[in-house]
């Protein structure tokens, strides 16, 4: 079975009240578990993980390498600042989708620059939590285009 991991970097377990008005209502767990349901509805694992240290996010995505076939990530602050990280995602070799839950372009300047751009495949940013959830649909279907082109009479 495809699975998918979605990362979710610092400050993001206090979503539902972390400046709501620019983060959303949901809570990480209601996001959390609005991802696991649409990966059932898609035949995809969902693992959904957090944390708030730079080192943790690193180890996750190395880990991810060995069963996962793709990650999602919400990198954070982190986003604008790690070169670690942005490392860490070149090295793993599994395509990441960097997802903003705000249109970070539409916010303070150094926002703007993203170190992780450049090495992910794709990014979604602006769509609060649905983000993550177009994130994981065209994540979805390209790893089903990808399979049936391997299996072509195996479609999904
Ligand atoms: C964020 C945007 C980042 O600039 C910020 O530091 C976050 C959240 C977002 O989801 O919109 O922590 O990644």
């Amino acid at each position: 079975m495809t699975a998918i991991l979605v990362i979710h970097g610092p400050n993001l377990n206090l979503l539902g009240t972390r400046e709501p008005e620019i983060y959303g209502n949901l809570t990480l767990e209601e996001i959390n578990r609005r991802l696991v349901r649409l990966g059932r509805d898609l035949h995809i694992e969902v693992r959904c993980t957090q944390s708030n240290h730079e080192g943790v996010l690193i180890d996750t995505l190395h880990e991810a390498r060995t069963w996962a076939q793709a990650v999602i990530l919400n990198a954070g602050g982190y986003t604008h600042t790690s070169v670690a990280l942005r490392d860490a995602i070149s090295a793993i070799g599994i395509p990441v989708v960097e997802v903003h839950l705000s249109n970070v372009d539409a916010r303070e300047e150094f926002r703007h620059n993203s170190l992780i751009s450049a090495v992910c495949m794709g990014k979604v940013t602006g769509f609060g939590w649905r983000s993550y959830t177009l994130a994981l649909q065209g994540m979805a279907e390209l790893l089903a285009e990808k399979k049936s082109s391997i299996m072509p009479d195996k479609e999904q």
